[in-house]
């Protein structure tokens, strides 16, 4: 395994959409994954895309209260209609945290490493952290997502 360099803002590909993984068994692709997972381990996020490692391709993991979730082709299922703002960051932009406005829950179906379907139900940081990485697969920063939060609200 390596732990890959992390790629910043405003590098271009952090911007363009991923393409679809076709071939799951691709060895080049089962390494990818664990060198994805270390990175994000050794710079302790919550989640990382592989366009933030510089491969433009549809997979995200994510690791969250001891569980770790691989996500190749992942797409939704459902999104609630209501939403939340709660502060995000991210490692393409370190050090700094802003107020994102996302569905409360959502339901997301991805492949996992064998091809197999899986069907993630998630709210809370889960569902924030699945929103943030679909969002990174699609090309969107959370900087274009900023809520604008009034004074007001911010007391409460
Ligand atoms: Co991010």
């Amino acid at each position: 395994m390596a732990i890959l360099p992390i790629i910043t803002y405003p590098n271009k590909i952090l911007e363009k959409k991923t393409g679809k993984i076709g071939d799951i068994k691709n060895s080049g692709l089962r390494k990818l994954v664990l060198d994805m997972l270390e990175t994000l381990e050794e710079n302790k996020g919550i989640g990382l895309a592989a366009n933030q490692v510089g491969k433009s391709l549809r997979l995200c993991v994510i690791k969250l209260d001891g569980k770790t979730h691989i996500l190749i082709n992942p797409k939704y299922k459902s999104k609630s209609w209501r939403k939340e703002i709660a502060e995000e960051g991210c490692l393409s932009f370190p050090g700094r945290f802003f107020p994102v406005r996302r569905h409360r829950k959502v339901k997301v179906a991805a492949q996992d490493r064998q091809g197999n379907e899986l069907v993630i139900e998630a709210d809370g940081i889960l569902s924030r952290a699945l929103q943030h990485e679909i969002d990174h697969l699609d090309g969107i920063l959370f900087i274009s997502r900023k809520a604008r939060v009034s004074a007001k609200k911010q007391l409460k």
